[in-house]
């Protein structure tokens, strides 16, 4: 029987205590197309692993996926190419902001983790090596996951973050000059930004994460990941998901996890469940600041969390 029915009064009660909690953080402003989101807006989902999805709030509305897209592209690299991945990104947290730029150079052009920008960015340009198109195989796994055929890309965003991507065009070519970019740096860069602005509501990303609670299984009962693979992503989301916050958010919520500056926060579960919680506004590490609080609190109230 499906224990389903217990996460809403849950979910109920968490977004009745965000509705009453005073601090929201700022929306995230360095990409304007993102600055103007509102930071009361509040929505969160849980999936089960049969896709039964349960919601309070905002739950329906999408929004900027950003870096949580970054979980996706490289569940996909693995399925593709498998550990060959490794030799071109490392899996250790940096301990750095996200767009930093510092490790790079003392580190020959290898990133740190998957998650950072410079990481995303190399695994975006080999699944674009792999596939022929990114950002569309991203899409194709997020609408056949989600089961919502209408996610897109917002192409307002994608021209913004263009617009202010010096940061990520220096890290592109950064990487080029070490022999660690395959495609033209101005090819990647636009996969990257269309990626990170693929919009997707909660209910969309608890289902589309659903593969992670699933040991690598997708929603048609195929496998995209080896159990080993699922294990895997898992742990680099617990250890790197959240930049430099990664100790606290494991310390407060005690899930793998990922954030996005657009503010969306997804978790898993492993065996049992995933969640997303979205709330514009971010703190200074670039987490939503009511996500994880709600993250939080879910499992404190269920005692699901991997410890
Ligand atoms: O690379 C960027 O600046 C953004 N498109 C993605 C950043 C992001 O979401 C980092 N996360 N917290």
């Amino acid at each position: 029987m499906s224990s389903a029915p217990a996460f809403q009064p849950v979910l109920q009660r968490i977004a009745q205590e965000i509705a009453q909690s005073p601090g929201r953080g700022r929306p995230a402003d360095y990409i304007p197309a993102l600055a103007a989101c509102d930071p009361n807006r509040f929505g969160m989902a849980v999936a089960e692993l049969d896709g039964t999805v349960y919601g309070v709030g905002d739950w329906r509305q999408p929004f900027s996926t950003q870096s949580i897209s970054k979980v996706f592209t490289l569940a996909l690299d693995l399925a593709h190419e498998a550990d060959a991945l490794w030799e071109h990104v490392g899996r250790e947290p940096s301990g750095n902001p996200f767009n930093s730029l510092v490790q790079l150079e003392y580190e020959n052009g290898i990133p740190r983790n998957p998650f950072i920008n410079a990481g995303a960015l190399v695994v975006t340009d080999r699944l674009h090596t792999q596939t022929g198109d990114a950002s569309g195989t991203l899409l194709d796994f997020l609408r056949a996951e989600s089961g919502n055929a209408e996610l897109a890309v917002n192409q307002d965003v994608a021209g913004s973050e263009a617009a202010h991507g010096d940061r990520n065009a220096a890290l592109g070519h950064f990487m080029a000059a070490y022999g660690n970019i395959g495609n033209p740096v101005p090819v990647l860069l636009d996969e990257y930004f269309r990626q990170c602005s693929v919009e997707a509501s909660c209910a969309d990303l608890a289902l589309a994460t659903g593969f992670l609670a699933r040991h690598g299984v997708r929603a048609d009962g195929t496998r995209l990941l080896t159990q080993r693979q699922a294990k895997q992503v898992n742990a680099v989301m617990l250890t790197c998901g959240t930049y430099d916050a990664a100790g606290e958010f494991a310390y407060r919520v005690g899930l793998p996890g990922k954030s996005g500056v657009g503010g969306g926060v997804i978790a898993v579960v492993p065996g049992r469940c995933t969640l997303c919680a979205w709330s514009p506004g971010l703190d200074e590490h670039g987490n939503s600041v009511a996500g994880v609080t709600a993250l939080d609190r879910f499992t404190t109230l269920t005692g699901l969390s991997v410890f």
